[in-house]
């Protein structure tokens, strides 16, 4: 698979990247042996950049990933580790305590130290602040960035859900460039085609990951307002576009997330080596403007103005 420069680093990812979120399934033995095998599947189809967070799990998604690098460390060279942290679940610990989002500097370097040691790493290659903080200190993460940069805990840094004017506040306060912001984008949910997200991508060079990209498709989205009919006239767009290109519905949603010029990065999520394997085709489709603007306008239910 080829590979693309993420943001304004020479860190070179895999075109799609493989989403960790899935892999233990219900931590079942059954469900650890697919994990493996997915994320060897990935491997073996060239996914170079493998995306995890502290909570896929409640951790025994990096665990699982970490037991792999234990068994095979040569695996760790080529690969980009990425991971994310500020979600913390309500847990019983802490009964008080609901869930919430944490940037506080004791919480983002311990958790980085837990991802770290689940994943048997010494480094993550990125590190992604999961969802805002509405409590959020840019100083006290720039100050948290910088510690763990010098350290080496971490080589670049990024951010997920963010809107533009979060990144920018953010970056004001950092000497090093945030690399991605990942963010969920689909069928369904094109808030980040509409409020700047992406135009901020392309404008100061930031690489757009996209979470979830078969919602909706493959499964109901989160918050999911289509109606039966809007699915339907959907599901008879992408037939029809299939068939054009020979391919699977599934595989057209992933050419027009890749259409776009900011250069999205899907994350595939599939715990199936078939599936993992068969969105490579989605790179080779020469996909058009017109069948574009055909499955937005089948999309929306009406022509663009
Ligand atoms: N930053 C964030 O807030 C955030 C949030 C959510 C996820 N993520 C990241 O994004 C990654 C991808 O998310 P995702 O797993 O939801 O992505 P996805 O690739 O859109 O969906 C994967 C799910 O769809 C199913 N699926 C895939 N193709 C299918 C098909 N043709 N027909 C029926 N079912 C199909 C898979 O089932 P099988 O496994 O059975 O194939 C799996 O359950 C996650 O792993 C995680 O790394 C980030």
């Amino acid at each position: 698979m080829k590979n693309y420069s993420l943001g304004k680093s020479n860190l070179q990812s895999s075109r799609l990247i493989y989403g960790c979120m899935r892999i233990a399934g219900d931590q079942s033995v059954n469900a650890i042996d697919k994990g493996k095998r997915a994320v060897l599947s990935a491997i073996d189809a060239g996914y170079n950049h493998f995306d995890h967070a502290d909570i896929y799990g409640g951790g025994a998604s990096e665990q699982l990933f970490g037991e792999l690098l234990k068994q095979a460390p040569h695996l760790r060279e080529k690969m980009i580790l990425t991971s994310k942290a500020s979600i913390r679940p309500k847990n019983n610990e802490n009964t008080y305590a609901p869930t919430r989002y944490d940037f506080s500097k004791a919480y983002i370097l311990s958790s980085v130290e837990g991802s770290l040691k689940r994943l048997h790493s010494e480094q993550l290659d990125l590190f992604l602040l999961h969802r805002p903080d509405y409590l959020f200190d840019i100083d006290e993460v720039a100050e948290t960035f910088q510690q763990l940069k010098t350290s080496g805990k971490v080589a670049h840094f990024g951010v997920s859900n963010f809107k533009p004017s979060q990144v920018a506040m953010l970056q004001s306060a950092l000497d090093l460039p945030l690399l991605v912001n990942q963010i969920e984008i689909n069928i369904h949910n094109i808030d980040a085609l509409n409020d700047g997200t992406l135009d901020q991508c392309q404008q100061d060079k930031l690489s757009p990951i996209a979470w979830c990209p078969l919602g909706g498709v493959a499964y109901s989205a989160w918050g999911n307002s289509f109606s039966v009919e809007d699915e339907q006239r959907i599901a008879d767009e992408l037939t029809s576009q299939a068939q054009v290109y020979n391919c699977q519905p599934w595989q057209i949603i992933l050419a027009w997330l890749l259409k776009h010029p900011a250069k999205i990065f899907p994350i595939i999520g599939s715990t199936t080596p078939e599936r993992i394997i068969a969105a490579k085709v989605a790179l080779e489709l020469n996909y058009s403007r017109e069948d574009w603007y055909r499955l937005f306008e089948a999309r929306n239910g009406q022509a663009v103005p």
